[in-house]
């Protein structure tokens, strides 16, 4: 095996990532904020902040996809003497003696020494307030007395991310600011219709300012050498127009031994249309205030910081497992519940690859997030499934998207994506079955947000499985619509102009040939969970309707969905197969696999286990398995998108991280162990991170989206890391599925499916009102319970019933 270079590494103690050399492969960054206020941060200090929106509400400005890579953040330039540094080693790069990069639960803390001084930044986002607390704490280890100039750094973005990149001829003349002490308010477009504007913030009197990008850093300067730190002299200016930014000036004496703390405070604030200003022009800075007073002392933030602390320790006690192996237990009980809540907050808006300005919500994508959420807080899943329906349309379709902070359906992309409404039954069923919560189904949700619509959200669960039902095709398959799962699979498109984009360019018609394998497995496993709790409801007959439309689904998948070896993908729009033995390329497709198998379609003809015995032939290679097989070579116009990239790369056969999992459980579901674990320990980050830091090049302790698969230039080079429904999928797989604790309407269900060599383990489950310490006895099997004991008394079945209190469960398989 090839010798990777190691950038850094777990500190499970702390539930931190350590990264010790800030030349990462990749900017390897972390989320802070949970709520409302939010911040992305690199390991060097880039990134960027925004409310609720990513679009709509940027606070500071970020450059994407620049030179240097990871450009813009907030910046604090030490200079001491003639050396000028950063504790984050970037902008200036200037070496340091010492460096360390500490991402943690919703925090991040940075350190740096340089001759004999360190500085040390912990930057959080106190819970429920609308701010980034930035902590930085000097310290002289030297000899000698320290004379140091300290300038912060932060660059407004002019509020609306995409016209503050395009809208220049109107930019330049906007920006405004106030100065006060040592605050610089940021008031852009306040005179007009916003009533928002942001602050930056120091607890100490400063020595200066500046508020011009220009004046700062000079027009032929980068930020690596801003002319005012570079000189050590501010220039007190005054932004009018062009780039508005913020840095405070500081002069700092540090005694040997000596230690400073500063405390900055990046705001954001609202007011009242008739409360804006406190004179003519001249912003009501009364809440701003407010949140300074809140937070200006040390022991305030540290208070603050202890509180997001606990926060953290509450969301992470409620599913713990000990198995003794760390690569696993870390996953589990840390990082993969981590980027579970991170994906949940931000569906696929903003990460280092997306940039914020593209996407909203997704439909299916945000169903997917909460499944791996709705433990840790089901409240804000609750809330999420009714904002989901409310943009779902009377037939049942639904808008693909939506902007978070208006949640109206996003115009743009539309809708069409036919697997989109058996999303809704997946989340709203997890939710309950976690909750215990019914109630839900009874709240009355509108149409498109259109007042007056309302129906309950039962009804829009009814009119989702209808939709499938009513999209049928020749074979009985469900219709693609636009695309199903695989945005790229565009069945009905027929694109030949490169400027069109293959999901929103006119359909050719809506097509009422092209079929699809995924949404037909998709639509028997929801559907036998919209069965289960219709009569679990006591909806009888609507569960016998719909049981009816799933064993007829059940027989088209049988008769028109299976190729010999594996289930077929797609129809296409003239009908013809797609991933089948016949095609000339992209022969076996793994969404299809996953969900049939997960489905147990044709299981007692022996098909599932065929489905997943060519999962391993033909898709699995050393990174995990790959999305199709043979990678399509040339772009057909019949097939749209997929077809459009290089081979091994994003849906064309690279490794799609997400649908990796749907094969697993199909594995879990049939009781092959030892070949779940094979494929799920693959793209785990932990077991990845042993190996491959430099070739993966993306965090090591978070799943990316994708890997190249085998076919491509270099195989296992992971990209599109942190927001992506493979964390959703990842937790479902091992907590349910492999661990086996699985929440059901009555209780928790225990089955776990393990590795022959699996050890003894012990889960510590919060559910509802109760909490059951689980411990199991593989005895070298890997699938079967054999006996449960609950509270010292033998049960029958899997099931254990719900009582609140406190219970011990052993387990014997
Ligand atoms: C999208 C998903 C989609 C997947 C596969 C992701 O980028 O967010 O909605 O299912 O790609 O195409």
């Amino acid at each position: 095996m090839e010798q990777q270079k190691r950038y850094g590494h777990f500190d499970d103690q702390h539930r931190e990532y350590v990264i010790t050399d800030p030349q990462t492969p990749w900017p390897w960054i972390n989320y802070l904020g949970n709520e409302d206020f939010f911040s992305l941060i690199s390991n060097t200090a880039g990134g960027y902040s925004f409310y609720k929106d990513a679009k709509f509400r940027r606070i500071t400005r970020y450059r994407y996809n620049n030179v240097p890579m990871d450009n813009g953040g907030r910046y604090f330039y030490i200079k001491d003497g003639d050396t000028v540094w950063n504790p984050g080693w970037k902008p200036c790069k200037t070496p340091l003696d010492f460096y360390e990069c500490r991402h943690g639960m919703s925090y991040t803390r940075i350190t740096g020494r340089k001759n004999g001084v360190e500085a040390s930044v912990l930057f959080f986002v106190p819970l429920k307030k609308w701010c980034e607390v930035q902590k930085l704490t000097l310290t002289n280890n030297s000899s000698d007395t320290k004379q140091l100039k300290l300038f912060s750094f932060e660059e407004w973005c002019l509020w609306n991310a995409a016209t503050d990149m395009e809208n220049f001829q109107r930019n330049f003349s906007t920006g405004e600011v106030e100065i006060e002490g040592s605050t610089i308010y940021h008031k852009t477009e306040y005179r007009e219709r916003r009533n928002h504007y942001a602050f930056y913030h120091v607890n100490t009197e400063i020595q200066g300012f500046d508020t011009d990008r220009e004046t700062f850093v000079g027009l032929y300067n980068e930020f690596a050498d801003p002319q005012a730190v570079m000189e050590g002299k501010p220039r007190n200016s005054h932004a009018h127009g062009w780039s508005p930014i913020a840095s405070h000036y500081i002069e700092v004496t540090l005694q040997p031994g000596e230690s400073k703390d500063f405390v900055f405070l990046l705001g954001y604030i609202e007011n009242e249309q008739d409360e804006k200003f406190e004179a003519p022009q001249v912003i009501n800075k009364k809440k701003a205030h407010a949140l300074i007073a809140e937070l200006d002392t040390t022991e305030k933030v540290d208070k603050a910081f202890a509180e997001l602390c606990e926060y953290w320790d509450a969301l992470l006690n409620i599913y713990k497992v000990h198995t003794g192996n760390d690569k696993i237990d870390r996953m589990v009980n840390i990082w993969n519940q981590y980027q579970c809540m991170v994906t949940f907050n931000f569906s696929r808006s903003a990460s280092f690859f997306e940039s914020g300005v593209g996407r909203g919500m997704g439909f299916r994508d945000s169903n997917q997030d909460l499944v791996g959420f709705v433990h840790q807080i089901p409240p804000r899943a609750r809330q999420r499934i009714i904002d989901i329906a409310s943009t779902q349309f009377p037939d049942g379709g639904c808008y693909h998207q939506y902007q978070p902070l208006t949640k109206r359906g996003n115009n743009d992309i539309g809708g069409g994506f036919n697997d989109d409404p058996c999303w809704l039954i997946f989340g709203t069923v997890a939710y309950i079955k976690e909750t215990g919560d019914f109630s839900i189904l009874d709240e009355m949700v509108p149409f498109d947000n259109q007042p007056g619509s309302e129906v309950t959200l039962f009804e829009h669960l009814k009119i989702s499985m209808d939709h499938v039902i009513k999209n049928l095709g020749p074979h009985m398959l469900p219709l693609i619509g636009r695309a199903d799962w695989n945005d790229c699979l565009n069945l009905n498109c027929f694109s030949w102009d490169p400027n069109e984009s293959f999901q929103t360019t006119e359909n050719v018609s809506e097509g009422t040939k092209a079929e699809s394998l995924m949404i037909a497995g998709l639509f028997v496993v929801t559907g036998k969970d919209y069965v289960a709790l219709c009569k679990k409801i006591g909806k009888a007959d609507e569960a016998a309707r719909m049981q009816q439309a799933v064993d007829e689904m059940i027989e088209a998948v049988k008769k028109h969905g299976w190729d010999g070896e594996w289930y077929l993908r797609a129809y296409d729009f003239y009908g013809r197969k797609i991933g089948s033995n016949e095609c000339e390329e992209a022969k076996i497709f793994i969404e299809s696999q996953g969900w049939c198998t997960m489905a147990e379609i044709g299981a007692e003809d022996g098909m599932v286990a065929k489905s997943l015995d060519s999962c391993k032939k033909y898709l699995e290679c050393e990174h995990g398995m790959v999305l199709n097989n043979p990678a399509f070579t040339k772009y057909i116009y019949e097939y749209g998108e997929i077809s459009s990239y290089p081979e091994g790369y994003k849906e064309n056969a690279g490794i799609f991280c997400h649908n990796n999992p749907w094969v697993i459980i199909g594995e879990c579901i049939a009781g092959r162990g030892n070949d779940a674990w094979s494929h799920y320990a693959k793209i785990l980050p932990s077991y990845v991170e042993e190996k491959y830091q430099t070739l993966h090049k993306v965090e090591p302790y978070v799943n990316c989206q994708m890997v190249a698969g085998k076919d491509a230039a270099r195989p296992g080079e992971g990209k599109n890391s942190w927001l992506t429904g493979t964390a959703a999928w990842m937790w479902l797989t091992v907590s349910q599925y492999i661990l086996g604790v699985k929440p059901q309407y009555d209780g928790l269900q225990i089955d776990p499916c393990l590795p022959d060599t699996a050890n003894d383990y012990t889960v510590v489950r919060q559910f509802r009102e109760a909490e059951y310490t689980i411990t199991v006895h593989p005895n070298g099997h890997q699938k079967g319970v054999k006996q449960i004991v609950l509270d010292g008394s033998a049960i029958d079945g899997t099931i254990i019933p719900y009582t609140p209190g406190n219970h011990t469960v052993e387990v014997t398989m």
